[in-house]
């Protein structure tokens, strides 16, 4: 086997199951969580949005129709924006359904409900801010909710949560309220502008389709607010060929709908 060199990782690389385990479950439901845990993934991710009365819920798109049956159960209500509908409403919601009928009756969870059953499990957390340009203050109500649900202590701090964000205005946000939570960039910018991440983001988490050796080596080179180097999560990796790839590239974490694949990918630890 080749000698590990510069940009070659010696183990596997952190996995994280993209909107839980997506593959197999409704993704950004409970069911996705527990799937997770069922295949022992310890990282999950989310994103998060709010609700037009101010709850924080998880779900990807701006808007209900494609994972849930909101066009059934409101019908008139288009065009079905997450921010148009109460946290009561989107409660009624299935989300289920769509994914497969044994998950009908599955629900969009707040990010409460999230948290406590990704806790109850140990596991840990990506958490996506998703279009924050829609939702002001988000940050701050977010970070408010994790530290009420205990997610702020020292051990979630020290490994256990990261804030990411495609916004960089969103991030330094985060960054800037509360320091010690880490934070990462999702996207790709130039090398020459790093330095300016490094200063408000522990990660550049870029999709990996944009990756390549000199990429991760560059973006290693930086130490984050936090003194370690620059971490790289890359996105969204489903198959073992393209995981030994970018692990191949150097790496740190790969977010994956199929984290038992890309698991397998590697030889056991
Ligand atoms: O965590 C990375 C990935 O989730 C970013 O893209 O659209 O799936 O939120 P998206
Ligand atoms: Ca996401």
């Amino acid at each position: 086997a080749p000698a590990a060199g510069a940009g070659v990782r010696a183990e596997r690389p952190t996995v994280i199951a993209h909107r839980g385990a997506s593959s197999y479950a409704p993704e950004n439901t409970l069911a996705a969580v527990d799937k997770a845990a069922e295949l022992g993934v310890e990282w999950v991710e989310n994103d998060v949005q709010r609700t037009k009365d101010g709850e924080l819920v998880v779900i990807h798109d701006d808007n209900l129709k494609r994972t849930t049956d909101a066009e059934e159960v409101f019908p008139g209500r288009s065009p079905w924006k997450v921010k148009d509908f109460t946290a009561a409403e989107i409660a009624r919601l299935d989300a289920g359904s769509w994914f497969g009928p044994e998950f009908a009756g599955a629900r969009v969870p707040t990010l409460q409900q999230f948290l406590d059953r990704t806790e109850s499990h140990r596991q840990k957390l990506l958490l996506e801010i998703k279009n924050p340009g829609l939702y002001p203050g988000i940050e701050q109500q977010i970070l408010k909710v994790l530290g009420d649900e205990g997610w702020l202590d020292a051990s979630h701090l020290a490994g256990r949560l990261i804030v990411q964000s495609f916004s960089a205005d969103s991030v330094r946000a985060v960054h800037d309220l509360l320091p010690t939570v880490k934070t990462g960039f999702l996207g790709t910018p130039s090398v020459a502008d790093l330095s300016r991440y490094a200063a408000f983001a522990d990660q550049i988490n870029p999709s990996y389709t944009t990756v390549s050796p000199g990429y991760v080596s560059s973006v290693h080179a930086f130490d984050g607010p936090h003194g370690g180097p620059l971490e790289v999560f890359t996105w969204t990796v489903n198959d073992a060929d393209t995981a030994r790839q970018v692990a191949g590239y150097g790496v740190d974490g790969i977010i994956t709908n199929s984290p038992d694949v890309v698991r397998d990918a590697f030889p056991a630890a």
